[in-house]
């Protein structure tokens, strides 16, 4: 078996619960499925725009949780909140309000006072900081010189062309060994399936993998006919008055 930690992102179960402003399905309870599955984190990203992931469930999951690593853009109000509730790990993502999700890793080309503060502030806060950044090996080097112990490689390319070729595959791997190389931990994320994550999961220096959407989409697929069930079950308690 792969000792490679997965972590599973419970944002889109909240989606769900936002398209009706509810309570159901509760990302909490989602978050302790996962653990008691064998999920060594939870990922939960709480974005401005507050579009799935709100503030109450980020405390929630702090309390409950026993490794959570929060996503968050350098927003004050978010570096704020995770400073408070001080999240084992802290990974900075860049935001864009039109985006359907995070599109692209950070960029580090250019000096950047907002994001070295927002390290010092949650470093300070005692988690620990990783960056979500494109696996290029420049980027992977301004990332050390931000003093930061852990990346998490974007594996969007390698996840919209992996049926077309390996060349996407190829670069992971050598900005992974490049990252491990620098002395910096090596995690991975995004756009990851069933389908394709084995050869990500084989990378050697990758040691963690934040994945998502697929793992909710797959659970309401072999989640239906049990909940159909429930609820011919419900429908028949008022059978008999
Ligand atoms: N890692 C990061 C930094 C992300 O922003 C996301 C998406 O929220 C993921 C991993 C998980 O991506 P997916 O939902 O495609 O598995």
């Amino acid at each position: 078996m792969t000792s490679t930690r997965l972590y599973i992102n419970v944002d889109h179960v909240a989606t769900v619960r936002e398209a009706r402003r509810t309570d159901e399905p509760d990302p909490v309870a989602a978050a302790l499925l996962c653990e008691t599955a064998g999920a060594e984190g939870i990922t939960a990203h709480l974005r401005e725009d507050r579009r799935h992931i709100q503030d109450l469930d980020v405390e929630r999951l702090r309390a409950s949780v026993r490794v959570l690593n929060l996503e968050l853009a350098t927003s004050p109000g978010v570096v704020a909140l995770a400073c408070r509730l001080r999240p084992y790990q802290a990974t900075l993502v860049p935001e864009r309000r039109e985006e359907i999700t995070t599109e692209g890793g950070l960029d580090l080309s250019r000096p950047h006072p907002m994001l070295r503060e927002t390290i010092r502030s949650l470093e300070e806060s005692g988690a620990r900081v990783s960056l979500f950044i494109d696996p290029d090996l420049s980027t992977i080097d301004a990332a050390k010189d931000l003093g930061v112990p852990a990346v998490e490689l974007h594996t969007g390319r390698y996840a919209n062309s992996w049926r077309r070729g390996v060349a996407a595959l190829d670069e992971l791997r050598q900005a992974a060994r490049h990252a491990a190389d620098m002395g910096l931990f090596v995690h991975a994320g995004h756009g990851l399936t069933y389908a394709n994550v084995a050869p990500v999961a084989a990378i050697p220096e990758i040691e963690e993998l934040n994945i998502g959407h697929s793992v909710v989409s797959r659970s309401i697929m072999v989640g239906m006919k049990a909940a159909v069930s429930e609820m011919r079950e419900a429908m028949q308690l008022g059978a008999g008055s």
